[in-house]
């Protein structure tokens, strides 16, 4: 493979993918808006920690040439046959796409292009964004024709941060073009640069699939991901039910788990992260009438508010009470806040006039603060707990750790039990230590995380369905939440 490839976008997916195609034997250029991170990688250092290998296999390859940085991407995709495009794609307060990013990357790209590249969009887009939107912008930008004068293809990244190298092996890379012979460009591409792993389990060989469309490589990225979201939502459902009945949910989970159709996720205080909170809603910009999706975005976005009502039950109101929420990263073992629960889970104790306070072992007091979150080290007097983030720092906690709690309430089910005494406990989707097993549910509901006066105990079930008709865009907009602001970059 002698052609030359510009990956544009050296963030937590981007530069993994440059080294691992820099590992093969390919001259990369990484290309970067942040002069910062450009320094760091043209040094052979990650901006980022928690990737295994990372560190080693880019000082390898930067130290063997075959990977240089800059922060000029017109000029690196001038330089390349390949085009890689994986820079951020989130929604905005409204959660429509925020496109921002991808077209700021795409015009750039677009200066640079030359007749015959191939361009692989990897950001996860809205169907029918590959073909309609970059097509004709790269087109306008670059006066070439896409199919005719260069390729174009979608490429969903499915990797996930701290497995990346290990997952580019494991699932299958997907491709789509906008015709044929983009697909079968972009699948050369990738067999060239990526090796896989048997997988007996699956229908096909494991390697390189080509969907045969970028709407169909765009589609399948939005619904393996739309999927996850969904079943979440209804394991929150089923959660809350549970408790309310006096039945833990992990043991049907696992029980129900035990035959094989079914695949039930677990319920849980927040959805985060770039990928899961944002993806339906990228689905539901092409598809706007579809309900379930919203609907399970609207029930999943209520559950940080939700915890911290189950709190305020416990302590009999948050006024004035110094709370510790643990875990500011959106799941445990990475160092990203993108789409965190933790500022949901924040500014609702702050509204009930409680004293929010954030620990993670993963960052520095000083790093707390600068995403506004005001730090809490262990073993400091606090009133109540929130557990929020899987952390498995969090699995041995005692009172002792934290002087002064008097109630826990665990959004992960990673606490010991036998630990917490007779200290109040509650994990989401466990029954409290009196519940009533006929007790109605305590379902999440819109009201739960919108601001305004704290929502009544006594909530009807409609109050977190859907509405019998399909639900308008707007009416998704409105049951949103705050989920997926980009307010909160990792
Ligand atoms: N993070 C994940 O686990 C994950 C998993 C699968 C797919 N993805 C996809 O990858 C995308 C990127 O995710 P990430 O985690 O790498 O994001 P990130 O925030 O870690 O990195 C994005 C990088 O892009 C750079 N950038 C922003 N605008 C740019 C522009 N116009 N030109 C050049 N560079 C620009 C930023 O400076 C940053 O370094 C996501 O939006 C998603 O579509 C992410």
């Amino acid at each position: 493979m002698t052609a030359r490839v510009a990956v544009v976008g050296l963030g937590k997916i981007g530069l993994p993918l440059a080294v691992q195609m820099a590992g093969k034997g390919v001259r990369v250029r990484g290309a970067d808006v942040s002069q910062a991170v450009v320094d760091l990688v043209s040094g052979g250092r990650a901006p980022f920690s928690g990737e295994p290998g990372l560190a080693e296999r880019l000082g390898e390859a930067v130290q063997s040439g075959l990977l240089t940085a800059t922060t000029d991407t017109t000029a690196a995709v001038a330089e390349s046959e390949i085009v890689v495009v994986v820079v951020p794609l989130l929604t905005d307060a409204a959660g429509q796409p925020d496109y921002r990013a991808v077209d700021a990357a795409t015009a750039c790209v677009a200066a640079g292009l030359r007749a015959g590249s191939l361009v692989s969009y990897e950001t996860t887009l809205p169907v029918h964004a590959t073909r309609q939107r970059f097509g004709p912008a790269l087109a306008a930008g670059s006066r070439l024709r896409p199919g005719l004068d260069f390729r174009l293809c979608h490429s969903p990244e499915r990797v996930s941060s701290g497995t990346i190298f290990a997952d580019l092996r494991r699932y299958p890379k997907l491709v789509g073009g906008i015709d044929a012979c983009s697909g079968e460009c972009a699948a050369r591409f990738y067999e060239s640069v990526l090796d896989f792993d048997e997988r007996p389990d699956l229908p096909r060989p494991n390697g390189v699939w080509d969907l045969g469309s970028a709407e169909a490589a765009e589609l399948t990225k939005l619904a393996e991901t739309t999927y996850r979201d969904v079943n979440i939502a209804l394991a929150n459902e089923f959660g809350c039910f549970a408790a309310a009945a006096g039945i833990d949910i992990y043991q049907v989970i696992a029980a129900a788990n035990s035959q094989p159709f079914s695949h039930l996720h677990r319920p849980g205080i927040s959805v985060g992260g770039h990928c899961i909170p944002v993806y339906p809603r990228l689905y539901l910009a092409g598809d706007p009438g579809a309900r379930l999706p919203a609907v399970a975005r609207q029930i999943n976005d209520t559950m940080p508010a939700r915890a911290v009502r189950m709190l305020a039950e416990l302590t009999g109101g948050l006024a004035g009470l110094r709370v510790a929420v643990l875990g500011a990263a959106y799941r445990s073992g990475v160092k990203e806040t993108a789409c965190s629960g933790v500022f949901a889970v924040v500014r609702e104790l702050a509204r009930r006039g409680a004293r929010p306070m954030v620990h993670d072992p993963l960052y520095s007091a000083a790093e707390l603060r600068g995403l506004r979150l005001l730090p809490y080290r262990i073993g400091a007097p606090c009133d109540a707990v929130i557990v929020h983030t899987d952390h498995p720092e969090y699995n041995l906690l005692a009172p002792a750790d934290l002087p002064g709690v008097r109630a826990l309430v665990d959004g992960r089910a990673v606490t010991d039990p036998g630990r917490w005494g007779a200290i109040p406990r509650r994990v989401i989707g466990q029954p409290a230590g009196n519940a009533s097993p006929h007790r109605p549910p305590d379902r999440p509901t819109a009201g739960d995380a919108a601001a305004g006066p704290a929502p009544a105990d006594n909530q009807t079930p409609a109050d977190g369905h859907a509405p019998p008709d399909r639900q308008t865009p707007a009416d998704g907009q409105a049951l949103a939440g705050e989920g997926t602001r980009a307010g909160h970059p990792g």
